[in-house]
């Protein structure tokens, strides 16, 4: 075991009058990857921002030379043509709901054919067994641990024992294909359930109101980035130790 823990900034919780500064911020603060919410308001009843706002924040996403992945989470429907223009806006990893497309392979083969990693996404209410049949092809599993649709509600706490069940059947695939596959948590994550999120299994968690807090700058990311990860290296390890 031992996947290391992957702290993903919500932007959508970002001040978007200063959108690259905040991408600048959260990286120097240790973000890991740029999580970006992209609304549609009939998928989802909010409206954010499209590939000209992921192509704009693209060049702020760097650590030194070096580009921070951004982690493009489609709550749109439908979705295909959304694709070929966030892959061209510099998305390093396009992720999309079960229920928005209308033939989920179809789009996780577009999704992989443009050279971006593929995400398959599940509601609160949506079951695992979705994963069936796709699981070897995806670069990602995102379980949502709120409606999506808004920046700060409140954790689903039936989201930890799917999150158990996800990493089993995320292991096995690994095992089967050979090829990494992230499990990702995004709402209502915070330093108060990064332990226990970790040890269900996830390795990959957004957080959007609980890092874009505080005075707003970047020792205030930093310290609450810190405690998140703090909380969920503390989860994974207890996990390794369980499943010796
Ligand atoms: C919700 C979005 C989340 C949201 C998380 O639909 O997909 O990424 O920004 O925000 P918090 O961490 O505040 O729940
Ligand atoms: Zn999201």
């Amino acid at each position: 075991m031992g996947h290391g823990i992957r702290i993903a900034p919500s932007l959508l919780s970002a001040d978007f009058a200063r959108l690259g500064e905040e991408v600048r911020a959260v990286i120097a603060a240790g973000a890991d990857l740029i999580h970006f919410d992209v609304m549609d308001n009939h998928y989802v009843p909010n409206l954010t921002v499209g590939p000209l706002v992921c192509q704009a924040i693209k060049p702020h996403a760097v650590s030194g030379n070096k580009p921070v992945p951004i982690d493009v989470h489609l709550m749109v429907k439908p979705v295909d043509a959304l694709i070929p223009m966030f892959a061209q806006a510099g998305a390093a990893i396009i992720s999309f709901h079960h229920e928005a497309s209308e033939h989920v392979d179809r789009s996780i083969q577009l999704i992989r054919s443009l050279g971006v990693k593929a995400g398959l996404v599940l509601n609160p209410a949506t079951p695992l067994n979705v994963l069936d049949h796709v699981i070897e092809q995806l670069d990602l599993v995102l379980l949502m641990s709120v409606n999506p649709g808004f920046g700060g509600q409140g954790f689903i706490e039936s989201t930890l024992p799917k999150l158990e069940k996800a990493r089993r059947l995320v292991d096995a695939a690994m095992k089967n294909s050979g090829r990494e596959i992230w499990l990702e948590v995004d709402g209502g994550v915070k330093r108060d359930n990064a332990r226990r999120v970790a040890e269900a299994g996830a390795d990959t968690l957004v957080a959007g109101s609980a890092v874009f807090t505080g005075a707003r700058n970047t020792a205030a990311y930093a310290e609450a980035i810190a405690g998140i990860r703090d909380e969920a290296l503390a989860g994974q390890q207890r996990l390794a130790m369980e499943t010796v």
